[in-house]
């Protein structure tokens, strides 16, 4: 298992907001009902440390979510940085190179048994191939993802981030360990919003899932509490 460990309960809520009254209100309310919150780039830029630490709180692990990408030493810096506050996941981008994923790697060693899991983010699911050619990466996105997990691993990070329909092909290609966060996840019958490519909890599990990140089908819920338990009871069906 990794080093801080994940909670049996693989569902991280996306806290997609700046506002640090109802992140930090959504995170107590959840405490129980999902493994972790995940708090973007928009919060963090807005709010700040002093907002992540109201957030975490709650009690709940966190996954910092900044997708770090600039040289080796600049990253490693970024990482060094957000140690402290304890995040249980950071990301940086497969794209910055291996030496800048081991550079992360490396920074986040520091923290010892606490280390957060670092994970790369592949091909961002908003570009199609269309976009992938036009920044000169030519070939389907499938192979470039694949290469850049590869990249990944190679530089010592533990997995990435990965739309549901990756999740077989990353995890025959990288093994059991290599951990698969994946996002795009809608409980049967929900509203999908602007989401294309999903998938619900159970079946993106049962694919080999780590790590379920779900936003709007809990925090636009009437009652998110709610309605992160009844996915984690569709989960144990
Ligand atoms: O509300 P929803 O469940 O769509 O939120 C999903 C979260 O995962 C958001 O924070 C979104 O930015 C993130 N994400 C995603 N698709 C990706 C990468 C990240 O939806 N490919």
């Amino acid at each position: 298992m990794s080093p801080k460990g994940l909670s049996m309960n693989p569902i991280f809520c996306a806290l997609d907001t700046i506002d640090e009254a109802r992140a930090t209100s959504l995170a107590r309310g959840l405490r129980g009902s999902v493994g972790g919150v995940k708090l973007g780039m928009e919060f963090f830029y807005a709010r700040g440390p002093q907002g992540y630490r109201a957030v975490a709180e709650a009690g709940l692990p966190v996954f910092l979510d900044l997708k770090l990408h600039d040289i080796p030493n600049t990253v490693a810096g970024g990482i060094r940085a957000v140690l402290p506050l304890r995040p249980a996941i950071v990301n940086v981008h497969a794209a910055g190179g291996l030496a800048m994923m081991r550079a992360a790697a490396e920074a986040a060693q520091e923290a010892g048994r606490e280390r957060p899991l670092v994970i790369a983010v592949t091909v961002l699911t908003s570009l199609d191939e269309t976009d992938l050619a036009a920044t000169g990466v030519t070939g389907a996105p499938a192979d470039h993802v694949l290469r850049l997990a590869h990249l990944a691993a190679k530089a010592g990070l533990d997995g990435v981030v990965c739309s549901a329909h990756e999740i077989e092909g990353l995890r025959r290609e990288l093994g059991p360990d290599f951990k698969l966060i994946v996002p795009g996840i809608r409980p049967a019958g929900s509203d999908i919003g602007d989401q294309k490519r999903i998938m619900t909890p159970a079946e993106a599990l049962a694919r080999g899932a780590d790590v379920l990140v779900i936003g709007r089908p809990i925090t636009g819920a009437a009652d998110p509490r709610e309605a992160a338990e009844a996915i984690s009871a569709s989960l144990a069906a």
